[in-house]
């Protein structure tokens, strides 16, 4: 019921070409923002990554991707799937250069502690390693602590990008 009344608001990444068509935004943003060293060896994380559609694509391409989400959803052969909640994750500090967060921050439909939430992206990424949220997004005013662990990167492509109308921001570790 949940998940149908969700559904209602959000996008959500349900197929190949979807998951295809978010890794092509976020190839390029990374590209535009001059990181292009972090695809040489990316180590992804797709945070509330719910069936996890778009890990499971990275892998298929031999590119190393995990899913968390808090919700139990069905095996996805392939999605790294991790059932958790994001203000605990539980992975080594430094143990991915990119982690994604697609239409996840949305104070209707979720409760997050945003400092929390930031400081354990902040851990388990790889310093220099890039946080991109797209089509929702929490800026340094209402969580200090993004630019106390990270440097906001702008490019010309962080908004009205074709995957979607609103912003995707992109965050560097210090
Ligand atoms: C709108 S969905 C987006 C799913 C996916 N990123 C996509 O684009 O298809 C947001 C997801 O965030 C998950 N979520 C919300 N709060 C969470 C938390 N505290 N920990 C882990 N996942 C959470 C929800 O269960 C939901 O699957």
């Amino acid at each position: 019921m949940k998940e149908s009344w969700e559904g209602e608001f959000q996008h959500f990444i349900r197929n190949e070409d979807e998951a295809d068509l978010l890794w092509f935004t976020v190839e390029m943003v990374i590209k535009e923002a001059g990181k292009k060293e972090l695809l040489a060896n990316p180590k992804i994380l797709d945070i509330g990554g719910r069936q996890g559609e778009f890990s499971k694509f990275l892998n298929s391409k031999g590119i190393k991707a995990v899913s968390i989400d808090l919700l139990k959803v069905d095996h996805n052969q392939g999605a790294e799937q991790v059932q958790a909640n994001i203000h605990k994750l539980p992975f080594q500090n430094e143990s991915f250069n990119i982690i994604v967060a697609n239409s996840v921050f949305d104070d209707l439909l979720y409760k997050f502690n945003y400092s929390t939430v930031i400081k354990e992206i902040a851990r388990v990424l790889e310093p220099n390693g890039i946080f991109i949220m797209l089509a929702s997004a929490i800026n340094s005013h209402k969580v200090p602590e993004l630019s106390e662990y990270f440097s906001r990167i702008d490019t010309p492509f962080t908004k009205n990008l074709a995957f979607s109308e609103e912003e995707a921001i992109l965050w560097q570790k210090k």
